[in-house]
C-alpha cells in the first residue's frame, strides 16, 4: 500500500517509522512532515487543510490510504471531502468525519454528548455574549477553582483555571465579549474543578469494535513539577501504574463502550483513533476532554509499545473488520522526554545545528521541530518542540534514567528539557 501520513509533528514521525515496518507498506509519503519522517519515507510540502492539493497528490502518487495525524483537517472535513469525491471515495481516510470530530472541535458539543449518554464528565454549562450575566451568576455558585473553555479549537490554549471569581468573570466576559480566542470562544463552557491525577487512553475504532492502546501520561507544563507555562507536551511514559486493571475496566464499561454506542446512536460516523483526556478522581474515571486523534507526545511511547503491525490494524479500521484483528503489546515501560528549544514556550530560538545523535544509545529518536539543512547537510532546529527522545526498559525508572542520558548526548544551542517526568507515580 501507499500511504499519506500528513501532519509534522512527533506523533507523526512516531507513525511513519511504525508504518514503515508493516510488510503491506510499499510508499510513505509525509505531508509536510519533518527531518524524522524523511528517513522513513518522502516528504511533501502539502497544507493539511488544502484538500484540492492533497487530492491532487493522492491521484498522483496512487495514494491506497491516508492517516491524519493533527485535529484541524478533521475537524475542517477532510474524511467527508474524500467520501464526497467520486475518485477518491475508494481510499479510506483514518480520522472521523466532521461531525464526530466535533467531539474535539466543540467543547459544549462534547459537554452535551457525554451527558446525553451517561458517560462520567465534570458537571457544566455553556454561556454566550447574551447570557454572559448568567455565567457569571453561574461563576459566583461554584467553588474556586473556577474552569473556563472555550468552545472550539485553540490549539491547546482554551483553558483557563483560575482561583479568584472576580477575575474568573472578567476572563469570561474577555472570552465572550473581545473574542479573546477568536471564533473558540464565541460560546464557553464553564466547568466543576475536577481534583485528580489526569491519564490519557486511546482506542483505535472502526466505529464498531475497538482496540484498546497502551495507556500513557503525559507532562503538559514547561517546568518541574508541573509549574509554569503549559506546553504542547514536555514528555510521557507509558504505562500509567496507577491505571490498574480495575481502574481500566472501569473506564471501557462506563466511557469508552457507551462513547462508541452514543456515537451509533447518532449516527456519527468514526474511524480512526480516540482519544480520552480522562482525570482519575478518588478510584472513578471522569473524561476531561475527548480528542478525535492520536496524542501529541503520548503516540511517542505508545506507539513503540504496538507489537502488532499498525497497517494491518489500520486496514480493520478502514474495512469494519478491526475485530478480526489481533493487537499484542510490549510490556516493557516507554519513556519519552521532549527536547525543546530555548524560550519555549514563548518566542524561541531556531536555526541550531543538532549534534550528538550518532552517538545515541538503546533509544529511538523522533524528530518534531527539526528539518534537514541541505546546504550544511545537517539537521537544525525549526520548532518549539524539537525531538522526542524514546526508550522502552524493564521498569520506567530504568526508561526514564535511559532517556535522560540519550537527552544529555544530543547537543544543540539551547536545548532544554524537563528531568522529572514520572515524578507524581513514584
Ligand atoms: P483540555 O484542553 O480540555 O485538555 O484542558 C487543559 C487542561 O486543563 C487539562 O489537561 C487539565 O489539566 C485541566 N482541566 C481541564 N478541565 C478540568 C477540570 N474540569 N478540572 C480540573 N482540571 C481541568
Ligand atoms: N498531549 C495532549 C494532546 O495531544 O492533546
Amino acid at each position: 500500500m501507499n500511504i499519506l501520513i500528513l501532519g509534522s509533528g512527533g506523533r507523526e514521525h512516531a507513525m511513519a517509522w511504525k508504518i514503515a515496518q508493516s510488510p503491506n507498506t510499499s510508499k510513505i509519503y509525509i505531508g509536510p512532515g519533518n527531518a524524522g519522517t524523511a528517513l522513513v519515507g518522502t516528504n511533501t510540502p502539502i497544507d493539511t487543510t488544502d484538500f484540492d492539493s492533497i487530492k491532487t497528490f493522492v491521484i498522483e502518487k496512487e495514494i491506497d490510504m491516508v492517516v491524519v495525524g493533527p485535529e484541524v483537517p478533521l475537524v475542517e472535513g477532510i474524511h467527508d471531502f474524500f467520501l464526497q469525491d467520486q475518485v477518491l471515495n475508494t481510499v479510506p481516510v483514518i480520522g472521523p468525519v466532521s461531525r464526530a470530530a466535533q467531539l474535539e472541535g466543540s467543547k459544549d458539543f462534547a459537554k452535551n454528548f457525554m451527558n446525553k449518554h451517561g458517560i462520567p464528565t465534570a458537571a457544566s454549562e455553556t454561556f454566550q455574549l447574551e447570557t454572559l450575566e448568567k455565567g457569571k451568576a453561574f461563576l459566583e455558585s461554584l467553588h474556586p477553582p473556577y474552569v473556563l473553555k472555550a468552545d472550539g479549537l485553540a490549539s491547546g490554549k482554551g483553558v483557563l483555571i483560575l482561583d479568584n471569581l472576580n477575575e474568573a468573570k472578567s476572563e469570561l466576559e474577555s472570552m465572550l465579549r473581545d473574542a479573546r480566542f477568536g471564533e473558540a470562544s464565541t460560546k464557553v463552557v464553564i466547568e466543576e474543578y475536577l481534583e485528580g491525577i489526569e491519564l490519557s487512553v486511546f482506542i483505535l475504532t472502526d466505529g464498531v469494535d475497538y482496540k484498546l492502546l497502551p495507556v500513557a501520561k503525559d507532562y503538559k507544563r514547561i517546568g518541574e513539577g508541573d509549574k509554569g507555562l503549559n506546553t504542547g507536551g514536555m514528555g510521557s511514559v507509558s504505562p500509567v501504574p496507577f491505571a490498574t486493571e480495575s481502574f481500566m475496566k472501569k473506564v471501557e464499561d462506563r466511557i469508552i463502550r457507551p462513547t462508541l454506542s452514543g456515537l451509533q446512536e447518532e449516527r456519527l460516523n468514526y474511524q480512526g483513533f480516540l482519544f480520552f483526556g480522562l482525570m482519575k478522581v478518588g478510584e472513578e474515571p471522569y473524561v476531561i476532554e475527548y480528542n478525535c486523534r492520536m496524542g501529541d507526545p503520548e503516540a511517542e511511547s505508545v506507539i513503540p509499545r504496538i507489537k502488532s503491525d499498525l497497517v494491518d490494524l489500520l486496514e480493520g479500521v478502514a474495512n469494519g473488520n478491526l475485530a478480526e484483528k489481533k493487537i499484542e503489546i510490549d510490556d516493557r515501560y516507554a519513556a519519552s522526554v521532549v527536547l525543546v528549544s530555548e524560550g519555549y514556550p514563548g518566542k524561541y530560538t531556531t536555526g541550531k545545528t543538532i549534534k550528538g545523535i550518532n552517538n545515541l544509545n538503546n533509544c529511538i529518536l523522533f524528530y518534531a521541530g527539526a528539518s534537514n539543512d541541505i546546504s550544511s547537510d545537517s539537521v537544525k532546529t525549526s520548532g518549539g518542540r524539537v525531538m522526542a527522545i524514546t526508550t522502552l526498559n524493564d521498569s520506567m525508572d530504568e526508561a526514564l534514567k535511559n532517556a535522560y542520558a540519550n537527552a544529555e548526548i544530543v547537543d544543540f544551542e539551547g536545548k532544554y528539557f524537563r528531568k522529572d517526568l514520572g515524578f507524581d507515580l513514584k
